[in-house]
This record gives C-alpha cells, structure tokens and sequence, in this order.
C-alpha cells in the first residue's frame, strides 16, 4: 500500500496527485493532507510512502515538517518519495530538499523531485497578493505543473 501524505497552502500541490496516481502501479493509494486530515493514518500500514509540500519563503510547509520530524525513525524503515512545489526554476529549488528534509532522510530516500508548481492570485490573500505580484512581475496566475517530472517520479516508485 501507498501513502501521499502531503502540505499545500493554495490547493495547487493536489493537481499534482491526480497524474501521479494514474502512473503509480499500485492501485491502493491513501492520500492525506496532513493539514485537514480528520482520521489518524496508521503509516505503519503502509510500504511505500510519498511525501511532500510547497515552498513559501523559502520554507517546506509546515505541516510536511511537523510529520516527517514526528515519524522520521518510521520513515527510515519505509520506501520513501520526496517532492517539493516551487515556482523557482529546479536548479535553484533543489537545494531547498536540503534546508527543509533531515539529512537521513534525503539519504534514504530513493526519488527527490521537483514538481513546478502554480499561484492563483485569486486564492492568495490581500497581503500577500501585492507581494507575489511584485515577485513575479504580473498578476496573471501561473501554473508550471512539471507532468514529465511527477510521471518520472512515479517510475521510480513502481520500481521500488
Ligand atoms: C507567499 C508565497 C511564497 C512563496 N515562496 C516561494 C519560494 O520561496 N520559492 C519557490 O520556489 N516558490 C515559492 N512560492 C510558490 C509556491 O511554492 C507554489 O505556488 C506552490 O505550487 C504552492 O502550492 P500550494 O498551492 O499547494 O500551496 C510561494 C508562493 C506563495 C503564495
């Protein structure tokens, strides 16, 4: 079985999951957004587990933080994906796998990718609007949903 536990803060990282799932072999896969998440996952249960958030300010989301720092010596045992979203180009976001996933982690890990990711200026708030409009130079949403890198990603968990 396959766990995608997973943070977002604008909803774009579920776009992700829908072409993950229809490239992961396996057909029995729980998704949980750690944040809203009402039923207690038992991850014990589960053999191969993804993880993964988006980047604000640098930062991988908390909620993603908080559940790999709780469960990490589970994890350890567990054949594990790491993704970020990101709207930076991968050659600078990759290093935020570094600043925000314990080193045991990142070496345990047998796929660490960088899935692109979108803003919808419409879902930010009215503080932070101005702020990413300045920051990406236009206010019309974006959206760098990077397909060949998710279904590349779900390779390499089938085969794991
Ligand atoms: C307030 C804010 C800060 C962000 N900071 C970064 C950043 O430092 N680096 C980056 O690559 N992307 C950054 N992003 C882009 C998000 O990581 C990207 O839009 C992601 O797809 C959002 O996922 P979500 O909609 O699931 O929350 C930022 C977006 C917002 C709204």
């Amino acid at each position: 079985m396959t766990l995608i536990a997973y943070g977002t803060r604008y909803g774009s990282t579920e776009e992700c999951f829908d072409i993950m799932i229809n490239e992961l072999k396996d057909k029995n896969v729980k998704i949980i957004n750690l944040k809203t998440a009402k039923e207690k996952v038992n991850i014990n249960d589960y053999d191969k587990i993804i993880i993964g958030g988006p980047i604000n300010a640098g930062r991988l989301n908390k909620y993603v933080r908080k559940f790999v720092e709780k469960n990490l010596q589970t994890l350890l045992n567990k054949k594990i994906g790491l993704f970020i979203t990101h709207l930076e180009p991968v050659e600078s976001a990759f290093k935020y796998f570094e600043t925000n996933y314990p080193s045991k982690l990142l070496d345990k890990a047998l796929v660490k990718s960088c899935f692109g990711g979108a803003l919808y200026f419409e879902r930010l708030s009215v503080l932070e609007r101005p702020i990413l409009k300045m920051i990406t130079k236009s206010s019309a949403n974006i959206n760098q949903i990077n397909k060949e890198n998710i279904i590349n990603f779900a390779k390499k968990i089938n085969n794991a």
